[in-house]
């Protein structure tokens, strides 16, 4: 038989009157049980309603901005009927059996966003935390309008300094935060003995006074990727390893797949693709994430490309790139590129990356120094093949060689595992059938 239940606001610890922030479903819309129907953000943590059955919604009673407290109704969901529709009675009004007692999903407070990383669009993506998480003092004392604003900046108000009575961080303290961030030094970070960067502030000049200037808004890109590469910057210990892989035969092949497909561009990206996924396969810790004194190991291969856009720079990630061949990723490679550069990125084609290669092979350069996409652990920078004499025992002989510049987070890998990585990475550009072993 079909029920019609109502979902309500479930117990919410001390809180009430507490806003809301989004709503997650539609009318007419199916969902599942414990599916957020709407989330709820309060001065300590952000949390979801979740429905309390599967069904369908009927009906949505609650609006953007409403205060609600433990036991307030937010929707009505149909659930399926069990019996033939024409045997069904007019469905009852019930409550959900478990709907006062079902536990609010908490989630995070803003999340930073990864490197060059425009904010989701309209749901932002909300993270699991366990009730511990949500004890005052461990989270930012912020009012849901700064912590609105806060994750549309990508800015995480754990690492800002709250200015008002009890640490409370408003507004101006957000704009303080990002304005550091962009102007090349980090933000004021951790509180403690020894934990903030205690930097002298940035350098205020007039330079209107040297000659003509002019000014210009740093698009939203720029100030999102800019804060992001501060915090990265600042907050990671970078070491970069150079190295050089003779891709002369590689080449050759490129050169034959491209006239045999001409449908679709292959450049040296795609190989480096497939090379660095065989050498995060038999170097792991390259294809991990610091998580406190824990390295979370990731057994997918998700690889982002960083793309040079009118606007700035951002990083779409091409999935399981272990199992697509050359000619499949080069195709995926184009269609990431383009929707970059006409900024119809979604918020999830740039999530769940392990490993970010940046490429300016096409521009120029010897080599770089790129900055880690946290919370990656290494990003590999690639510059312009040349063609360089090169001894082979016996003689110079002339051999295409593509500059390699790993970057890595000097805590989670030693300076000779990246020397390994690279020189693996150089052994299987040279050598493609290593690929195969
Ligand atoms: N050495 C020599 N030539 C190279 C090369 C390399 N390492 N990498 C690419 N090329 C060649 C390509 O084969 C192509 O040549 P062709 O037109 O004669 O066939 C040309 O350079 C242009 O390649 P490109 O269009 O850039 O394709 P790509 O697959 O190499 O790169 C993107 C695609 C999206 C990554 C690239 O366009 C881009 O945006 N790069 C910038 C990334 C960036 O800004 N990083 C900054 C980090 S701080």
């Amino acid at each position: 038989m079909s029920e019609l239940i109502e979902a309500r606001v479930p117990d919410l610890g001390s809180d009430s009157g507490v806003p809301v922030i989004e709503i997650l479903v539609k009318v007419g819309e199916s969902v599942k049980k414990d599916q957020g129907l709407l989330t709820l953000e309060s001065d300590k943590a952000t949390m979801e309603v979740p429905s309390p059955v599967d069904g369908v919604i009927t009906d949505i009673l609650a609006k953007l901005g409403d205060e609600l407290s433990a036991g307030d109704l937010v929707a009505r969901i149909q659930t399926a009927a069990t019996a033939p529709a024409s045997a069904a009675p007019a469905p009852a009004v019930a409550k959900a059996p478990e709907a006062p007692a079902a536990p609010v999903k908490p989630v995070a407070a803003p999340a930073p966003v990864a490197a060059a990383m425009p904010p989701a669009p309209a749901k932002s993506p909300t993270h699991q935390l366990d009730n511990g998480e949500l004890v005052p003092g461990k989270v930012p004392y912020a009012s849901p309008a700064v912590r609105v604003f806060a994750r549309e900046l990508g800015v995480d108000l754990l690492q800002v300094n709250g200015s008002e009575r009890g640490g409370r961080i408003s507004k101006e303290d957000v704009q303080r935060f990002v304005k550091a961030a962009l102007a090349g030094g980090a933000a004021p970070a951790v509180a403690g003995n020894g934990g903030g960067l205690n930097l002298i502030p940035w350098p205020q000049v007039d330079f209107a006074k040297f000659g003509p200037v002019e000014s210009e808004p740093l698009s939203r890109i720029k100030k999102l990727s800019g804060a992001n590469l501060a915090r990265n910057w600042a907050m990671i210990p970078h070491v970069t390893q150079f190295d050089e892989a003779d891709i002369t035969e590689m080449e050759l092949f490129r050169k034959k797949l491209g006239e045999e497909h001409k449908d679709v561009k292959v450049t040296p990206l795609v190989f480096l693709i497939k090379a660095v996924v065989a050498a995060l396969k038999k170097y792991p810790a390259f294809n991990a994430s610091l998580d406190g004194d824990n390295l979370v190991l990731k057994r997918y291969f998700h690889i982002g490309i960083a793309v040079d856009t009118p606007d700035g720079l951002v990083v779409p990630v091409i999935r399981d790139c272990d199992s697509k061949g050359l000619l499949a990723l080069s195709r995926e490679l184009a269609e990431i590129s383009a929707k970059a550069r006409e900024k119809k990125l979604t918020a999830a084609d740039m999530q769940g990356g392990c490993f970010t290669i940046s490429s300016l092979g096409g521009i120029g350069g010897t080599a770089f120094t790129p900055i880690i996409n946290a919370p990656e652990v290494a990003i590999l920078g690639v510059s312009k093949a040349q063609t360089k004499p090169v001894w082979n025992g016996a003689e110079f002989a002339p051999k295409l060689m593509l500059p390699l510049s790993l970057s890595y987070d000097h805590r989670v890998i030693d300076g000779a595992a990246a020397a390994r990585f690279t020189a693996y990475l150089a052994q299987v550009l040279a050598d493609l059938r290593r690929l195969l072993v």
